[in-house]
């Protein structure tokens, strides 16, 4: 794709259901307007980008993150209490220094999931850059809600017109209860916050379905036996590998993804290699549904 006026942006689709390269750029250099339009409206049309081979240090990815919108502060994580010049950087790793992790999601698999869904306000996307990583594992599998929703068979569709789905906070996406939450027993009581099933994308106006993470998860207002029942089918429609594409981590890799309208999982690796992310996350607001939406 060019765009009038932009430095040489070109955008190399996967072929697989979501998913771009964008070559052609560094981003450590101030992208002009023009070009980051260009960016922006790649993203909005792949919903994950990649971009191979850049040189960023943490000042380099806030600011090229900022030009999205304003960021999340990284979540509080038990530590030794260091000054953080970057707050706004959250390290993913396995790693351990004396003994104790220096980042979050170990080296465990993370199951398919939309990021903290169980907050009111939920962010618009994530950016992550590769700093070291394994041989091999570890990759990260992105899929397209747009797609679930519109290949949805007609009576689930039917089934989640109007219906709002609980995310529960209790667990993060290994699957580990957070500290200060009880297990929960019943789903129907989980704590977290309640969405729109299908939301529809500010930017894009297009809707997808929502599903958030699959533990603990509750449709409100039905009786328990039937939104577990209905949850598993969304789930095994929205799990169908057609609908994902994963990559497979080179360092110096920078993926940011839509976190509107896709889910992400990653596989496990080995515990003894190293993997090392920096991570940052942009802000969002509200999900909701918008009836004059495009239909899906
Ligand atoms: C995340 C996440 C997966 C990965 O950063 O939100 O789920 O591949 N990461 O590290
Ligand atoms: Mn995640």
């Amino acid at each position: 794709m060019d765009v009038a006026g932009a430095k040489r942006v070109t955008v190399i689709p996967t072929g697989a259901a979501l998913g771009a390269d964008v070559v052609g750029v560094d981003l450590l250099q101030r992208l002009d307007e023009a070009t980051f339009k260009a960016v922006e409206a790649a993203w909005h049309e792949h919903l994950v980008l990649r971009f191979r081979g850049q040189r960023l240090d943490d000042p380099g990815l806030l600011a090229f993150a900022r030009r999205f919108g304003e960021l999340d502060k990284a979540p509080v994580h038990a530590g030794p209490e260091v000054e953080d010049p970057y707050p706004e950087i959250t390290v993913m790793s396995n790693i351990k220094v004396g003994g104790r992790p220096i980042g979050n999601l170990g080296h465990y698999e993370a199951e398919w999931h939309t990021d903290m869904s169980y907050n009111e306000k939920c962010p618009i996307g994530s950016l992550l850059y590769a700093l070291e990583v394994p041989l091999e594992g570890g990759d990260t599998g992105f899929s397209n809600m747009y797609a679930a929703l519109e290949t949805l068979p007609a009576e689930l569709k039917r089934a989640i017109i109007g219906k709002q789905c609980k995310h529960d906070s209790s667990r993060n996406s290994a699957g580990e209860l957070r500290k200060g939450f009880q297990d929960v027993t019943d789903p129907r009581e989980a704590p977290g916050a309640v969405h729109p099933i299908i939301r529809t994308h500010p930017a894009t106006r297009r809707n997808a379905l929502f599903l958030g993470r699959r533990r603990n998860a509750y449709i409100v207002g039905l009786p328990l036996k039937e939104s577990e029942d209905l949850l598993n089918k969304l789930w095994a429609h929205a799990s169908n590998p057609g609908f994902a594409w994963y990559q497979k981590w080179k360092v110096g890799d920078l993926v940011m993804w839509d976190n509107r309208c896709t889910m992400h999982r990653r596989d496990a690796f080995d515990p003894a290699a190293r993997r090392l992310m920096h991570r940052t996350q942009i802000k969002g607001d509200k999900p909701y549904f918008d009836p004059a939406s495009v239909a899906a």
